[in-house]
């Protein structure tokens, strides 16, 4: 029996042949290729790699691996172009992709794996409770099972600490030496990153121009981890460190802050106050950058900025992404004078206003 809605449906198939089931499955078991890569970085296979070439049953036996698993895993990473086969079969050799060997052996500075060993050993978990989170509006991460907000509860542990900012470098490293490279610095002499994490973004900005002297800010225990890289890139006179609750102090002065995905991890009224106090530490024509996976304004095209939106959600609660409107809305609400937003790098912006 056909009802008039599979008729209304074979029509809209006659006038449109070429509508293929095709994206709905590919994103439907995205998450097999997503944990492929993950286990894949988790167990070290591209660092293991590096500047060799070996055979499965080598590499297998090296990662601990079932025989049956090897074959499938390699291929399949081969198959998504993150691993390349030399030959077939048993003495078959498997090595590097030049883009895997750049950013995902862990002995390389472009590393970015931090990120996702953190999806891997923190997200894919917490991502499994997205219906209880759409329908409570409650995080489902650690806080869930415990009574600390996120950033105690991550920070207990050296470990965990470690990784957390390990995952932000993973993130973040490509936008900062966007911003870097395409933001007029020239007119500011002092910088000031808000939750500077271990101190890239100034490394990065510092790097390139070498008449600023910045500071990177974040909580005590940071400090030290930000330090040791700062010293490691050799920019200890120029980049400093200054350390506490930016809720509960007011923020280091500097003629540019920026605000690398912090604004995103709050609710509005902590948002509100996050820029309020920027604005307090700004001379006048001073400037707040908030560099985040910035929403489209009509909320239709930047799907990893709203699928991040979503993943606040399992990771705050009430926080939230937003656009380059709402950005502006809320700077103009405090004061600030002239707006502007630039692309960084994949689906990130620098959101800019001006005092
Ligand atoms: C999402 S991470 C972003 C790190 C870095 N800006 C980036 O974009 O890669 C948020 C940072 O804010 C810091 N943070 C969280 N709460 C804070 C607070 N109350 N005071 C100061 N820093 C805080 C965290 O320690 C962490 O480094």
């Amino acid at each position: 029996m056909t009802s008039d809605f599979d008729g209304v449906n074979q029509r809209v198939l006659d006038t449109n042949p070429q509508l293929d089931p095709g994206p709905i499955l590919q994103t439907a078991f995205a998450f097999w290729s997503s944990k492929v890569l993950l286990t894949a970085v988790e167990l070290g296979v591209f660092t293991k790699l590096a500047n060799r070439r070996t055979t499965g049953t080598e590499l297998g036996a090296e990662l601990g691996l079932h025989p049956r698993a090897v074959s499938d895993f390699f291929d399949a990473l081969v198959a998504m172009r993150f691993l390349e086969r030399e030959g077939d079969g048993p003495s078959a050799k498997y090595f590097n992709t030049p883009a895997s060997a750049l950013y995902l052996d862990s002995g390389q500075p472009r590393y970015v794996g931090g990120i996702l060993v953190m999806l891997n050993a923190r997200l894919f978990k917490f991502w499994h409770d997205l219906p209880e989170a759409l329908r409570t509006g409650k995080p489902q991460n650690e806080v869930k099972h415990g009574q600390k907000g996120m950033f105690e509860e991550l920070y207990e542990e050296l470990p965990r600490l470690e990784q957390f900012l390990g995952a932000m470098t993973g993130l973040s490293r490509i936008n900062f030496e966007a911003l870097a490279a395409k933001y007029d610095f020239s007119k500011f002499k002092t910088l000031c990153d808000i939750g500077g994490a271990t101190g890239l973004l100034c490394i990065e900005v510092a790097k390139a121009h070498p008449h600023l002297q910045c500071i990177s800010f974040d909580l005590p225990p940071v400090e030290p981890i930000a330090r040791k890289h700062i010293a490691a890139a050799g920019l200890s006179d120029r980049v400093g460190t200054a350390s506490g609750d930016f809720f509960k102090i007011p923020l280091p002065k500097a003629d540019i802050i920026t605000m690398g995905m912090i604004l995103h991890d709050w609710n509005l009224e902590k948002k509100m106050h996050l820029i309020r106090a920027a604005y307090d530490a700004l001379p006048a024509g001073g400037a707040l950058v908030a560099i985040e996976a910035l929403i489209d304004d009509a909320r239709r095209e930047n799907v990893f900025g709203l699928l991040m939106s979503l993943n606040m959600l399992i990771e705050f609660g009430d926080a939230f992404d937003y656009s380059g409107a709402d950005f502006r809305k809320w700077c103009e609400e405090v004061g600030f004078k002239r707006f502007d937003v630039i692309h960084l790098a994949g689906a990130s912006s620098a959101a800019i206003a001006y005092k």
